[in-house]
């Protein structure tokens, strides 16, 4: 038995029958099936049907997921699903250079002639007990809605920042690189650029793997029409040993009234070096013609800011992006690394039940953590910082984007002791911002 055919969540599928509901799995070998989802899920999310190219995709690309669906058996097409959901393990990048196994959400949906009968939440709590009983230690996902999750232990845990570049006030002024640039074409870069991308996403925390599905969708060759634009272009960067280090995948939009005014939309720019991040941007901030770049979902701490002879010229818009929802406290706390020694006590609360609990995080002088559950409602220990915090907060300080004591300033923390939720901020804090650099 796999993730995948894990059997379902007990309790979920009892309360959904109890409303004439059947949770079930989707056999994603039956491509009958498997389909009949596929639009329900594109339905969920307001989408056209899913055209042939695209769905044949996707029964070969996202196959080995969980394939989670809710039918009403009552309804005249009874064979597509009224709800969705899918899930996979994947490496979540950490602070520290290392990763955990993250169970990744997505899709899901609930038919519009279904909405608010508990669906979603048997959906997720369903979603959640499974990771819990695969001993993943937090799952992850991206959200359509920021009202949704947190009611289920989710938090932003990683944001992402939308890019506005004035490029005739932005000069760049980074350093010169001793590599070399090259167009490239999108076959080439689906067969290349993976390599770099598992280079690149273990530089931030926040990151995760793709699979086949979400690379090809990153890169444009997953039949998605929206994403089929002529106009797109993608351009290399090879160090001076010949070695791709970096992509840029950008298009050009009219330039009118007399062609200087052409905006360069950044779909996705990727840097397995700091060399190859600063060639790429000095490519893009310099082309002719241009008055405007525009950089959707680039981290809320871009060096860019720092390579540019006028920082305001470039407008950040900062938005929550990838959630994260911690099951295991002692594994999610003991995968990262720490930024200061110390001694910590958490008292975590948890609806839901599967993290709460009272645990000594012991974190020596190399920023490793030992993590210790603290018997029953032992007292925590008088010389550890100790904070009280509901298992929400835990998620948004654990990739360390977010300050314990921001928490505590915003009342959303408790301290046990004077001072505590500064000495947590000095030792979850993370050298680089957490960032996601796309969508699942
Ligand atoms: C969002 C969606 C999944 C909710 O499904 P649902 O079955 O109607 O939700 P439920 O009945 O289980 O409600 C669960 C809880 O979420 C709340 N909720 C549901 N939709 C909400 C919304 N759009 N905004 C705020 N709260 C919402 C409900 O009030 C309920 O709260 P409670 O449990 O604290 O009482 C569904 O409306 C949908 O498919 N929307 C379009 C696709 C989408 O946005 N998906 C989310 C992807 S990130």
């Amino acid at each position: 038995m796999t993730f995948s055919d894990t059997p379902i969540d007990a309790a979920a599928a009892e309360r959904l029958n109890e409303h004439g509901l059947r949770l079930g799995l989707v056999d994603t070998s039956d491509a009958v099936a498997f389909t009949a989802w596929l639009q329900a899920d594109a339905r969920g999310f307001y989408g056209p049907q899913t055209a042939r190219r695209e769905i044949d995709e996707q029964l070969t690309g996202t196959a080995y997921r969980r394939t989670t669906g809710v039918w009403d058996d009552t309804t005249p097409d009874a064979s597509t699903p009224v709800a969705t959901v899918s899930s996979w393990p994947t490496p979540l990048t950490v602070p520290g250079v290392g990763t955990v196994s993250s169970w990744a959400i997505s899709s899901v949906t609930v038919a519009p002639t279904h909405r608010r009968r508990g669906i979603a939440r048997a959906l997720l709590e369903s979603e959640l007990r499974t990771a819990a009983s695969l001993r993943i230690p937090l799952a992850v996902l991206t959200v359509s809605e920021s009202t949704i999750y947190g009611r289920y232990g989710f938090a932003p845990a990683a944001m992402a920042a939308e890019l506005t570049i004035d490029t005739r006030r932005a000069r760049f002024t980074g350093p010169e690189a001793s590599g070399r640039l090259h167009f490239v074409s999108l076959e080439r870069l689906r067969e290349q650029g993976r390599e770099v991308m598992d280079r690149a996403r273990l530089r931030a925390p926040g990151e995760i793997q793709l699979d086949d599905h979400l690379w090809d969708r990153l890169v444009g060759t997953a039949g998605d029409p929206k994403k089929e634009s002529p106009q797109r272009r993608v351009v290399r960067y090879d160090d001076a040993d010949g070695i791709a280090q970096g992509f840029v995948v950008y298009r050009v939009t009219e330039g009118e009234p007399d062609f200087t005014q052409h905006t360069v939309v950044v779909e996705y720019l990727l840097a397995a070096t700091d060399e190859a991040y600063a060639a790429l941007w000095r490519y893009l901030l310099e082309m002719d013609l241009v008055s405007t770049v525009s950089a959707p979902l680039r981290s809320v701490d871009e060096p860019l800011l720092w390579q540019v002879s006028d920082v305001r010229a470039v407008r950040r818009v900062p938005t929550d992006h990838l959630w994260a929802r911690i099951l295991d406290v002692p594994a999610a706390l003991s995968a990262r690394s720490y930024g200061a020694p110390g001694r910590i006590a958490l008292d975590v609360s948890d609806p839901l039940g599967l993290a709460a609990g009272r645990f000594l995080l012991e974190i020596d002088a190399h920023g490793v953590a030992e993590v210790t559950p603290l018997a029953g409602n032992a007292d925590l220990p008088a010389d550890a910082a100790g904070l009280a915090l509901t298992v929400n907060e835990l998620a948004a300080l654990y990739l360390g984007g977010t300050s314990a004591h921001t928490l505590l300033r915003a009342g959303r923390l408790t301290e046990f002791t004077s001072g505590a939720a500064d000495a947590v901020a000095a030792s979850f804090r993370s050298a680089t911002a957490p960032w996601l650099s796309t969508w699942f």
